[in-house]
């Protein structure tokens, strides 16, 4: 017949087994292992034992201990990895994944960023203005008198204060100089607004890089060979470059600016990019009247302007055919530049 000791151990083994929850496996645990349970209370029994009789019923309760308390070990484990299958089986790993989708970078930002790079290593730094302008910034600082007929509300937004959006980013010019004594090296990218007829090379509102430069002595020569260096850097090395004559308020003389490349497509036509000129003395006059000094003396200094047509830029070097793609959000036409 087998030991009491061997009967207890069966059957703590078959409770175990048969707990149907934590709960009642603790139970169980407490009954036959906890201070006064029941394989505990052999310990106890064991002092009363004859001598011969102790050896062998000491590696018995051992033997049943162990067993007992791996039992319970691994009915434990079982409840565990019950409970997470249980809640792994809420997820259905057969569905599609969630992508992540991560932008890029919008075509005419790509090239402010290059431009910008470009100048930088020119030594220009980076000016800022706002997009709402009064009149003097906009037009008689910059030597355009009130007859000029980009100053009519055909060609320009006014706001009911008289206030306006600037027509160009050569409001910045003034803006600069009013803040800042010469010499000056800046470039102001920014947006421009025009009551133009929307089609696929004109819009509302366009972008451009507004450069100026002032120091001593300076001339034609200068403005040509930074606009040449850029343009070459911008559309390659093989870049032709023109210079021909034009009219602006702000500038005497004005310069257009045209170029032509093997490397862009339809690289046998001259294309207009840019205005440029040397600063109108009238315009360092209007800055030192608002600054009440005499700050930039024509006499002193001289200096030379541009305006960039950004938007231009653009599609030329990504070869884009209509203006309206840049604002038109769609991303078929975006992530080709991503
Ligand atoms: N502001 C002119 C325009 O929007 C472009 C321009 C011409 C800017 C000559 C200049 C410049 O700084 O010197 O058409």
């Amino acid at each position: 017949m087998a030991h009491p000791l061997e009967q207890l151990g069966d059957e703590a083994l078959r409770e175990i087994q048969s707990a149907g929850d934590e709960q009642m496996l603790e139970a169980a645990r407490v009954k036959y292992l906890g201070r006064s349970g029941s394989v505990s209370n052999w310990g106890e029994q064991m002092k009363t034992l004859p001598k011969e009789e102790k050896p062998i019923v000491g590696k018995l309760l051992n033997e049943v201990r162990t067993a007992v308390t791996n039992a319970l070990e691994s009915r434990a484990h079982q409840f565990r990895t019950q409970k997470e299958s249980a809640s792994l089986g809420k997820i259905d790993i057969s569905l599609p994944g969630t992508p992540h989708e991560i932008g890029a970078i919008h075509p005419l930002t790509q090239m402010w960023e290059r431009a910008i790079e470009i100048f930088r290593r020119m030594g220009f730094a980076l000016a800022d203005g706002p997009d709402i302008e009064d009149e003097w910034h906009c037009f008689d600082a910059l030597n355009t008198p009130p007859e000029h007929p980009a100053r009519s509300e055909k060609d320009t937004f006014y706001l009911p204060d008289g206030r306006l959006l600037r027509t160009h980013t050569s409001t910045v010019q003034i803006r600069t100089m009013q803040s800042t004594p010469p010499p000056l090296r800046v470039i102001a990218p920014g947006a421009a607004y025009r009551n133009e007829e929307i089609d696929a090379t004109h819009a509302a509102q366009f972008h451009q890089i507004e450069g100026l430069y002032v120091d001593e002595d300076v001339s034609v020569a200068d403005l040509k060979g930074t606009l040449e260096f850029f343009m070459r850097e911008l559309f390659g090395r093989e870049t032709e470059v023109q210079f021909r004559p034009h009219f602006f308020p702000f500038t005497e003389p004005s310069l257009e600016v045209y170029v032509k490349s093997k490397a862009l497509k339809g690289g046998e036509k001259w294309i207009e990019v840019c205005g440029s000129g040397v600063v109108h003395p009238a315009v360092f006059e209007q800055v030192n009247k608002a600054r009440g000094d005499k700050a930039y003396d024509p006499e002193k200094w001289s200096g030379f302007a541009f305006g960039l047509g950004m938007d231009r830029l653009a599609m030329i070097l990504f070869d884009i055919p209509d203006l309206r793609l840049f604002a038109q959000n769609d991303l078929r036409f975006l992530r080709q530049f991503a």
